[in-house]
C-alpha cells in the first residue's frame, strides 16, 4: 500500500518536473533574440562584419555594416588584415545539443569568427605594451570583421616579422589545439614515437610540425593526395589511410594525437606502448560526415574504459592563453613552424570558405584576407 502510494507521488512528481521543464524550454525558445532583432538604423561609424542573425548553413551569413568598436582603456583596437575559420564556426548550424550554450531560436551571438592578425590602430590609455601601427595576431570572437577591440592581457600577441597577415591568422586556434595537446596533455618528450592521425588538417599541419619541433619522430595519417604534404611538413614516416591501416601496423606509439577517432580503443590500444598516452582531440574533419555521432559514442567509450587500463586516452578543450600564444610566436619566427594555407577567400566569401572548410577536407588552413 505504502509502495504504491510511493509510486503514484513519484510518478506526479516525475511528470511536473516534465511539463516544468518543457515550458521552461518553450519560454526560453521563444524570448531567445539577438542584436539583428533589436537594429536600429545605419551605424554612425561603421565597419563591415560577417554576421548570422539566424541558425541555418553558410547561406544565412551576410556581411553588413555595424558599429566600428572602440577600444576601453585596457583594450587595443586592431584592423584586421586577414582571419581564418576552424570547425568551431560551424556553430552557425545551431546543433540542438548547443542551443542552451548559444541561443535556443536565434544565435545570441551574431558575430563569427575568432582567429584574425592585423594592425593596432589605437591603443587605450593603460595599454604600455602596444602601440599604433604594431602587427599583431591573437583569438577574438567576431574576428571576421574590419576591426576587433582585444584585451591587452588576453590572447593578443606581437606578430613575427617573417610572417605573413595571412600565415599568422592561421595560426591561434589550430596551433593552440595542437601544442595543448600534444605538451599538456599529452605530455610529448624528445625521441618519443608519435602518430598524428588527421596530419593533413588545420590542427594536423600544426600538429606535426609542433610534435617535431620538441624532438619526437612523427608518423602522420592521411589520404593520397596529401603524403607529399605532410612529408613536407617534417613527417618522418607517413601513412597512407585509404591504402593501409595504422592500427594494423607493427609499430609502437608513445602518443596517438588523433583528431579523427575512426578507431576503436583496442585498436588504438595495440599499437601504444604500455604507458603510452593518446590524445582525442577529434572526431574528423570540419562539418557532418558518416560516423560522426559514432565516433563521439567511441571517444566516450574509450575514455572510460582507460580509467582500468595502463594507456591512457583523454579528451579536452583547448584554451587560449597569452604564454602559449607566444611560445607559437616564436616558434614561427625560428621557422620550426609553418602554417599550411589551402585556400584564400575575400570576406565578401566567407561563405564559400565555410562551404569548402564543412567538406572536411582542406588541407591546411582556410584564410580570409581583409586587404
Ligand atoms: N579539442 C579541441 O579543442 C579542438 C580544437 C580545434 C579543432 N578540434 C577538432 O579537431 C578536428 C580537426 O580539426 P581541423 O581544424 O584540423 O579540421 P579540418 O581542417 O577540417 O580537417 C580536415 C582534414 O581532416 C582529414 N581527414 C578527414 N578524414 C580523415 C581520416 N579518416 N583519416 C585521416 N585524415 C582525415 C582530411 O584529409 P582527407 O581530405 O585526406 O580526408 C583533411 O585534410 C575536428 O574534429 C575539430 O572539431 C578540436
Amino acid at each position: 500500500m505504502k509502495l504504491k502510494r510511493t509510486l503514484k507521488w513519484s510518478a506526479r512528481v516525475i511528470l511536473l518536473a516534465l511539463i516544468l521543464g518543457f515550458l521552461v524550454g518553450f519560454i526560453a525558445y521563444w524570448r531567445s533574440t539577438n542584436e539583428c532583432d533589436r537594429k536600429t538604423g545605419a551605424p554612425g561609424n561603421p565597419m563591415k562584419a560577417v554576421l548570422h542573425c539566424e541558425y541555418g548553413g553558410p547561406d544565412v551569413l551576410e556581411v553588413e555594416e555595424v558599429e566600428k568598436p572602440v577600444p576601453n582603456d585596457n583594450q587595443l583596437l586592431v584592423r584586421v588584415r586577414a582571419a581564418s575559420v576552424n570547425p568551431l564556426d560551424l556553430t552557425i548550424r545551431g546543433a540542438l545539443p548547443l542551443r542552451p550554450f548559444f541561443g535556443m531560436r536565434k544565435p545570441k551571438d551574431t558575430r563569427l569568427g575568432v582567429d584574425y592578425a592585423g594592425t593596432v590602430e589605437a591603443v587605450g590609455k593603460n595599454v604600455t605594451n602596444f602601440k599604433p601601427g604594431d602587427e599583431v595576431f591573437g583569438g577574438k570572437n567576431g574576428a571576421l570583421a574590419e576591426y576587433v577591440c582585444v584585451l591587452v592581457d588576453r590572447s593578443v600577441v606581437l606578430k613575427p616579422a617573417n610572417m605573413t597577415f595571412e600565415q599568422a591568422a592561421s595560426v591561434p586556434v589550430a596551433a593552440i589545439t595542437a601544442l595543448q595537446g600534444l605538451r599538456d596533455k599529452g605530455k610529448i618528450q624528445p625521441g618519443q614515437k608519435v602518430l598524428v592521425n588527421g596530419a593533413s588538417g588545420g590542427v594536423g599541419t600544426f600538429a606535426v610540425q609542433i610534435a617535431k619541433s620538441f624532438g619526437a619522430k612523427v608518423t602522420g595519417v592521411c589520404s593520397t593526395r596529401n603524403v607529399d604534404l605532410v612529408r613536407s611538413i617534417g613527417a618522418d614516416h607517413v601513412i597512407d589511410y585509404t591504402k593501409e591501416d595504422f592500427t594494423n601496423g607493427t609499430e609502437r606509439y608513445d602518443l596517438i594525437f588523433d583528431l579523427i577517432g575512426n578507431h576503436s580503443f583496442s585498436e588504438r590500444r595495440r599499437i601504444l606502448n604500455p604507458n603510452g598516452i593518446c590524445v582525442m582531440a577529434g572526431i574528423g574533419g570540419a562539418g557532418w560526415h558518416d560516423g560522426f555521432a559514432t565516433r563521439l559514442l567511441g571517444e566516450l567509450n574509450a575514455y572510460v574504459r582507460s580509467r582500468f587500463v595502463s594507456q591512457k586516452f583523454i579528451a579536452y578543450i583547448a584554451q587560449f592563453n597569452k604564454k602559449d600564444m607566444m611560445i607559437l610566436a616564436d616558434l614561427m619566427q625560428s621557422g620550426k613552424v609553418t602554417p599550411v594555407i589551402d585556400r584564400t577567400y575575400k570576406l565578401s566569401e566567407t561563405a564559400d570558405a565555410l562551404r569548402y572548410l564543412e567538406q572536411g577536407h582542406a588541407r591546411g588552413k582556410v584564410v580570409i584576407n581583409l586587404e
